[in-house]
């Protein structure tokens, strides 16, 4: 019986360890902070993003193509990938551990494309809403590209980070465990981004 206490604790306390290395190894290649790590979209912020994706899938009237750009491990793309399974749904992320998490939940559902691969080298032409969990650094060195590689009409959910190169249609309070976040959503307009 105390063999198999001491092998449990030695388990947990590898585990632990195995953890910690990858949460660090994670912050590391986030520039510290400066991109987005891993963690799970949460609280009212995470509901708020899949309300307003679920009143703009509800409303298109022909399948449509939804990117999810640092999907992490599914918390929004899974749910909208089976409540809506007309619509196609393409999710990105760099970081395996999550991305494997991601695609083990997606491994029944047709309608799902994950990539373990940098966002910022795709292009999402084709996408009619995409969700992203960006960040300042990355909107202020790659947003003008990506707004730009966006289809008129195309529809934009932020987590949290405002998009500064486009004028938001909504922005959503979404205090969550005591952060003042936001949610924001934007349509693009190619007349005005031409401007
Ligand atoms: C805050 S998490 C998103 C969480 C996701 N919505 C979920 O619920 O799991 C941000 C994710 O973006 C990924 N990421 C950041 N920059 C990326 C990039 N350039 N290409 C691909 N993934 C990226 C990170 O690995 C991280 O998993």
């Amino acid at each position: 019986m105390i063999d198999l206490i001491v092998c449990l604790l030695l388990l947990l306390g590898i585990s632990a360890c195995v953890a910690e290395v990858y949460f660090v190894a994670a912050y590391a290649r986030s520039g510290f902070g400066e991109y987005p790590p891993f963690f799970p979209s949460f609280g009212r912020m995470k509901k708020m993003c899949l309300n307003e994706a679920r009143e703009i899938l509800r409303r298109a009237d022909k399948p449509s193509v939804v990117a999810d750009l640092g999907c992490g491990s599914g918390s929004l793309l899974i749910p909208l990938a089976k409540e809506f399974p007309q619509h196609e749904f393409v999710g990105y992320d760099w970081d395996v551990v999550p991305y494997a998490i991601a695609a083990l939940r997606a491994r029944h559902l047709p309608n799902v494309r994950l990539y373990c691969a940098d966002f910022t080298k795709a292009d999402f032409k084709e996408a009619d809403l995409v969700l992203i969990f960006g960040g300042k650094k990355l909107f202020a060195e790659w947003g003008g590209q990506f707004v730009r590689g966006l289809k008129n009409g195309a529809a934009v959910i932020s987590e949290a980070f405002p998009i500064t190169q486009l004028e938001a249609e909504k922005e959503i309070a979404a205090p969550s465990y005591g952060m003042p976040l936001k949610v924001y959503t934007y349509r693009i307009d190619k007349k005005t981004l031409a401007k």
